[in-house]
């Protein structure tokens, strides 16, 4: 091999790790770099801080966590607690009702309130848990 070919060869080399280095330097952001899925919520979280999250952003303008009503029902206490449906029927609020409650809302409708829970299909699995990890904390 020629000197000159060699030469040209370990320049390439370099060209090509300053690059590669380039790439994996997040250059001029040098906060750490989470993870986070869809919806901006930390991945692999604590799932009641994973639902708190959601709540925030997308439950609390209808739902309070301090007792107080809004248009729908608060979740401070609803774990566990029988409440009674627009047909008369009561339930006891448990992991399986809070999820047939987010995912399928129209399946579901507590006494006195409008039938205007909207749909979150488009929550991951994690999340929807996260929900109902959060408000069991609410208990
Ligand atoms: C636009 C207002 C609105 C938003 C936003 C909303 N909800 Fe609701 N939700 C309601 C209303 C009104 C009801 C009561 C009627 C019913 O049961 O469908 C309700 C009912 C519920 C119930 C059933 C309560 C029970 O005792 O049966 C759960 C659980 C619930 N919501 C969870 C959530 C979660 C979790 C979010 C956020 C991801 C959310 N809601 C966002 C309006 C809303």
């Amino acid at each position: 091999m020629s000197r000159k070919l060699t030469g040209g060869l370990l320049l390439v080399f370099f060209a090509v790790l300053a690059i590669g280095y380039a790439g994996v330097m997040p250059f001029g952001d040098d906060s750490p770099r989470e993870v986070t899925d869809d919806n901006g919520v930390a991945a692999n979280g604590d799932p009641v801080e994973v639902g708190e999250a959601i709540y925030s952003q997308q439950c609390s303008g209808c739902h309070t966590i301090d007792g107080s009503s809004g248009v729908g029902p608060t979740f401070q206490g609803l774990y566990g607690s029988e409440v009674t449906m627009e047909d008369g029927s009561t339930v006891i609020v448990d992991g399986d009702h809070l999820l047939l409650a987010i995912t399928d809302p129209r399946a579901t409708n507590r006494e006195g309130y409008p039938d205007v829970m909207p749909s979150f299909d488009n929550l991951s699995e994690d999340e929807i848990a996260g929900l109902v990890a959060f408000i069991e904390s609410l208990e």
